[in-house]
């Protein structure tokens, strides 16, 4: 069968690389943000979020062969993540959504994906406040 899955729809590993980085460029100048990156150098958790992503939409399950269960919630342990947090996060995910032309990402495809990440970001908080 041909049944061409969401990661091909949007244009594979060049989409999910232009949005991620473009999440990531906005991650690294956000005053909330930025300090709970442990790492100095983002790349590599740029990577890990873009290997999951690619893996969730029907792509590469490099993320799994390297990371193993993905398990979110638990590593999102280590963050206080409360409603800034999410909220900060959403609009750097908004910025890298926006970033993706229509011609690669129709209405369609791109409702399923903000509806995702708003999904998403809220069963990580793991703070009231
Ligand atoms: C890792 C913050 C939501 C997916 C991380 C890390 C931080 C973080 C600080 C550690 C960076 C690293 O070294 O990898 C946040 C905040 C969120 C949020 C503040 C606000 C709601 C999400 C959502 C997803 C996600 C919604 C999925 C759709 C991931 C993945 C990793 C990660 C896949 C790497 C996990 C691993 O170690 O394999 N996040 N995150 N995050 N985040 Fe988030």
């Amino acid at each position: 069968t041909s049944a061409e899955t969401f990661y091909e729809a949007v244009g594979g590993a060049e989409t999910f690389r232009r949005l991620i980085n473009r999440f990531y460029r906005e991650v690294a100048v956000d005053e909330i943000l930025r300090p709970l990156y442990p790492e100095e150098d983002l790349g590599p958790a740029e990577r890990r979020f873009r290997m999951f992503l690619e893996q969730y939409w029907g792509g590469p399950r490099t993320y799994s062969d390297e990371r193993g269960h993905p398990r979110l919630r638990m590593r999102h342990n280590p963050f206080r993540i409360g409603p800034i947090e999410r909220d900060a996060w959403l609009r750097c995910m908004y910025v890298a959504i926006a970033s993706i032309e229509p011609e690669t990402l129709d209405d369609q495809h791109r409702k399923a994906l903000t509806d995702y990440m708003e999904m998403a970001a809220q069963s990580m908080v793991n703070s009231p406040l």
